[in-house]
């Protein structure tokens, strides 16, 4: 290479070099994939984010026809949550578990979650982690606390087989409510808490959740109404189109699959 044309080519390398060094500086998305991320979600204190693309699909299909595919729990990347349980709320032998339990959840849906924690507080809604990602072992356990004491009919409503579960994927959330500085979490307590629960709901879009098991649904999602569980799907624009809509995950998974 000549002399001159060496130059024009060192020349050019830095000037692409400065480039990229004034973007970085500028803060200039790095994924496609932050766009998808909610502005009430990026202004927490987020722990860090997989730097790589996430080798998962944030709109995976698990129900009772879908099991969790096979490689899932090797790339999820799950975090630890703790609930923090506000004074003068008294907990007793069969809720202490939201105090002591450490949760797992996936990094994104948890950071969410945490935004939408947020955000409901400041209307004056507390709603605590009550359940996060199961081990298939764990879900095998639940069953069969669920069956002794709730019987089986209950269960299959309610419970789904292990490895069929939601709940596996670490992108679905269960909450339960404060409510008057008494702790809700049962089940039929906490479907009568439509007013709560309404207040919850409209805003789970804005923050990538979704209702999985809506009211009334049952025939489509394989489980009745569930108004604590919600599941992340990691876009805003896609979960506001799904709750708008009433539509399942099922029913939009297969209109949106060309
Ligand atoms: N409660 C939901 C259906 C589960 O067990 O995954
Ligand atoms: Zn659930």
């Amino acid at each position: 290479m000549k002399n001159s044309m060496f130059k024009r080519v060192l020349a050019c390398l830095l000037a692409a070099l400065c480039v990229c060094a004034l973007l970085t500086a500028c803060g200039a998305p790095e994924t496609p994939a932050d766009d998808k991320t909610t502005g009430a979600a990026a202004e927490t204190n987020a722990p860090t984010e997989p730097s790589a693309e996430a080798p998962y699909d944030y709109m995976v299909l698990v129900n009772k026809e879908n099991k969790l595919p096979d490689n899932w729990e090797s790339v999820i990347v799950l975090e630890d949550a703790q609930n923090t349980i506000p004074e003068g709320v008294e907990l007793n032998k069969d809720n202490e578990y939201l105090a002591t339990d450490v949760f797992k959840v996936e990094t994104k849906a948890l950071k969410a979650f945490r935004a939408l924690q947020e955000d409901l507080a400041k209307e004056g809604i507390t709603i605590l982690l009550d359940s996060t990602y199961r081990s298939v072992a764990r879900q095998e356990e639940l069953w069969k606390q669920f069956e002794a004491d709730k019987g089986i009919e209950y269960t299959k409503k309610y419970v789904a087989v292990p490895g069929y579960s939601e709940h596996h994927t670490a992108l679905a959330i269960d909450v339960c409510l404060i409510k008057d500085g008494v702790i809700i979490n049962d089940n039929d307590q906490m479907i009568a808490e439509k007013d709560i629960f309404a207040k919850i709901h409209a805003k789970l879009a804005a923050y990538g959740f979704i209702l999985r098991f809506p009211e009334g649904r049952d025939e489509i999602t394989g489980y009745a109404y569930e108004p604590w569980h919600f599941r992340y799907i990691d876009s805003p624009e896609i979960a506001k189109q799904i709750m708008d809509s009433g539509l399942t995950l099922e029913e939009y998974l297969t209109r949106n699959s060309n």
